[in-house]
């Protein structure tokens, strides 16, 4: 086996004992007492708060390649905004994947139905987020793990981290590298999608939503963005609901508008309703529908949420595809580079070729089903298996990938609960980069780049959420 290159670490990493526990300390309680925390899943109270995982100092990641993906947010975030509003494309796309993925189709269902319907809002907000790892067998350069368009997550704790990190930096007499840290801009640029989403709207009455989970470990993260848009916009209120309280609260005026008890919702904001376990039974589904049919502008709207499916990813990288989409060839050339092999797995000439790629040499690949969150993907030896299971058929509801392959970085994990004082492990992070875009089919009012964040896991961990545990937030050392 070849070996993982390592970069190099910000800093040596021989910290002395009695340092390393006392930066540590103080370190967790920055993070609490700056909101850089999460409720405890193992011992909830909606009363208290743990710090969320971190990674003590900065890890290393390639400057070039911070720089790229940063440059390329705008062109995705077109990118999506124009897949989105292809119905041809969302259609045949998703043709054979909504036969078989029972909650695709049911999203299809809805996106159908506001359709045929019409939709009550022409506007969409795009709360974006591309993520990426460096592969190292191609220098370490970005390639593409996936787009979010719905929920997200992580800008507001995200912003927190830069500052974290400084200090610890400057607790070891490192204040002199702060410099190759970059500043993090997602909380207020977030927001201020939202902010401008609720001017367009233009109701000065009109709140926001948030529509939540059941219950919100995240809860740090969903009150960065609402604290923030009180403290610009002192006159907007923002509404926290689940999707079962919208379906009983919640009901059309007769504009079209969503009116939730005594308020009018001007933008909705999803923080939920990507995964089958938030539609508890039809109720939520209706909540969904009549959500997309409300005047409200929805982030996302429902054709949105379907561009940010796994198999429009893969739909996306064949060749040729983007041209569809992109008409300038230097920004088609440049998202092309960004993408890593995707294959189909539908039952067809190619799906049934790739079928046989995976069942050949499963360690080059993942494998995903049409589901967000972490926690779903299969990985490696594992393949075959799962493919064998599935009728021919059923694979539609699949995409098969190549394994992205990173560096390796050395770091301290911080967790609640953890090792004191910590140990040096080998880590691999995950750069996300946030995008907003707003705008209808053929007027965009506002599209930039928002800020980013790092998430770092153990090097032999597949994957590394940060709220299913796995992972730790961090901010990157940028490496010339
Ligand atoms: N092609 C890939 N190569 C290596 N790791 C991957 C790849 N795709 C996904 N992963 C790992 O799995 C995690 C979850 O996959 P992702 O596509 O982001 O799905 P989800 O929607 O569940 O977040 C990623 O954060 C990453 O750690
Ligand atoms: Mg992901």
């Amino acid at each position: 086996m070849s070996e993982t290159p390592v970069l190099e670490p910000c800093i040596p990493l021989s910290i002395e004992e009695r340092t390393l526990i006392d930066v540590t300390e103080k370190a967790k309680d920055w993070a609490i007492m700056h909101g850089a925390a999460m409720r405890s899943k193992a011992n909830f109270s909606p009363d208290s708060l743990n710090f969320a995982p971190f990674i003590l100092m900065p890890s290393s990641f390639p400057r070039k390649e911070f720089e790229k993906a940063k440059n390329l947010q705008t062109i995705i975030n077109q990118l999506m905004h124009n897949v989105a509003h292809d119905e041809e494309f969302l259609t045949t796309t998703l043709a054979e994947t909504v036969k078989v993925d029972e909650f695709t189709a049911n999203l299809f269902n809805v996106y159908k139905k506001v359709l045929a319907n019409g939709f009550g809002q022409a506007y969409s907000l795009g709360l974006l987020r591309s993520d990426y790892l460096a592969h190292m067998f191609e220098d370490n350069s970005v390639k593409q793990v996936e787009i979010n368009t719905i929920a997200s997550s992580f800008g507001g704790i995200s912003t927190q981290m830069m500052p974290l990190q400084s200090f610890v930096m400057s607790e070891l007499g490192h204040a002199d590298k702060i410099k190759n840290m970059p500043e993090n801009t997602a909380l207020s640029s977030l927001c201020g999608g939202m902010i401008k989403a609720w001017e367009v709207y233009a109701e000065p009455k009109a709140v926001i939503l948030f529509v939540i989970e059941d219950v919100s470990y995240n809860i740090c993260d969903q009150r960065f963005h609402e604290f923030y848009i009180r403290e610009q916009r002192p006159n907007i209120k923002v509404l926290r609901r689940t999707l079962t309280e919208v379906h009983k609260e919640g009901k059309l005026g007769p504009n079209k508008e969503l009116l939730l008890c005594e308020y009018e919702v001007a933008v909705i904001y999803f923080r939920a309703g990507y995964e089958p376990r938030h539609y508890h039974s039809q109720d939520e589904w209706d909540a969904r529908y009549m959500m997309e049919c409300s005047r409200a502008i929805k982030c996302p709207s429902i054709h949105y949420h379907l561009a940010g499916t796994k198999k429009v990813q893969q739909a996306l990288a064949q060749p040729a595809m983007l041209e569809r989409f992109i008409s300038d060839p230097e920004k088609i050339k440049a998202v092309g580079q960004i993408f890593t092999g995707l294959y189909s797995l539908d039952d067809s000439e190619a799906g049934n070729a790739s079928y046989e790629m995976a069942l050949k040499e499963p360690e080059r690949f993942v494998l995903k089903p049409q589901r967000e969150g972490g926690g779903n993907n299969v990985y490696g030896v594992d393949i075959p298996d799962a493919l064998r299971k599935m009728s021919r058929v059923e694979r539609a509801a699949w995409i098969l990938m190549d394994l992205i392959q990173p560096p390796i970085s050395k770091g301290y994990m911080i967790r609640p609960g953890g090792k004191s004082p910590p140990e040096v492990v080998d880590l691999v992070s995950e750069l996300g980069i946030f995008g907003v875009i707003l705008g209808d089919v053929d007027n965009v009012i506002c599209n930039y780049q928002a800020g980013h964040m790092l998430r770092t896991k153990l090097s032999t961990a597949n994957e590394g959420g940060v709220a299913a545990g796995l992972g730790a937030l961090d901010s990157p050392y940028l490496l010339d």
